[in-house]
């Protein structure tokens, strides 16, 4: 049988030295390092909302990269979850920043409005319900899968957007949707807790009405 050996001076002493090295360290940490606890609660920070305005762009001289450059900011809107979840490539709706299921599993449905029997406007109503925090507006649909966004690059986007066999709009038409629509406009009133999309939707119009003046170029 052997006695198990108790910790020697050589032991604690390095236990010693350990705390005091660490201890060091805490002290020495500089008073502008923020604490961990001052950063929000939420998950992840989030985004700046601003959008870049048309006059940020007047120093790009060539117009053809002007174009691309403002449809890349407008891209920020395009691209957002508030849009995206109405923009499937699947017949289902998302839901929420995470772009999750949306819940119960609603399709799609002969012109995007719901099954008939599950239609999208038996629970979304014609405004914001803000006491279940249900989006609403009288035009609640999914867009057509043609339309679809979701898991496409901006440039993919930009290109089916001017594609007559994908998009029934011309380039007025275009415009006048996104200026104008009150269910794009949504995405910048969307209720609840929801994060609007960048910018005003005036804001998002202006870079749309630009990029159309400079020959509508596409990101690669
Ligand atoms: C049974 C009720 C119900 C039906 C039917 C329903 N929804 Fe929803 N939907 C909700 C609720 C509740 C929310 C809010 C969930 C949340 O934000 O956590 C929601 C959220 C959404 C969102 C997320 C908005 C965002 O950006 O956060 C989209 C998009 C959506 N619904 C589309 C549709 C479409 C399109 C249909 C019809 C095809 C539909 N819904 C049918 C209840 C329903
Ligand atoms: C509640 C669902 C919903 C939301 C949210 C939504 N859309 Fe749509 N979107 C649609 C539907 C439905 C159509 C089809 C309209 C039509 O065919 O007249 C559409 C069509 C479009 C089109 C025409 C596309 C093409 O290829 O011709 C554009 C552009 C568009 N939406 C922009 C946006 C933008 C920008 C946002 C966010 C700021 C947005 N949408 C948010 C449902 C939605």
């Amino acid at each position: 049988m052997t006695r198990r050996r108790r910790p020697g001076c050589g032991t604690l002493a390095l236990i010693a030295l350990a705390l005091a090295v660490v201890s060091a360290a805490v002290a020495l940490r500089p008073a502008s390092l923020p604490e961990a606890t001052t950063l929000p609660a939420t998950e992840t920070p989030q985004p700046a909302l601003a959008l870049r305005s048309v006059a940020d762009f007047a120093s790009i001289a060539d117009p053809s990269e002007r174009s691309i450059a403002m449809f890349i900011e407008a891209g920020r809107v395009i691209q957002h979850p508030r849009c995206l979840n109405c923009h499937p490539r699947s017949d289902h709706p998302t839901q929420t920043d995470a772009m999750r299921p949306h819940l119960p599993a609603v399709v799609r449905g002969d012109d995007g409005s719901g099954d008939p029997l599950l239609q999208c406007s038996t629970c979304h109503n014609a405004s914001n319900f803000e006491g279940s925090g249900t989006p609403g507006n009288p035009k609640w649909a999914l867009a057509p899968a043609e339309m679809a966004w979701q898991g496409r690059s901006l440039g993919e986007i930009c290109r089916q957007l001017l594609d007559p066999a994908r998009s029934h709009m011309t380039r007025a038409e275009l415009l006048e949707h996104m200026v104008r629509d009150d269910l794009v406009g949504w995405a910048w009133h969307p209720g609840g807790t929801r994060t609007p999309a960048p910018g005003t939707q005036q804001q998002f119009g202006d870079l749309i009405e630009a990029w159309l003046e400079t020959g509508a170029q596409c990101p690669a």
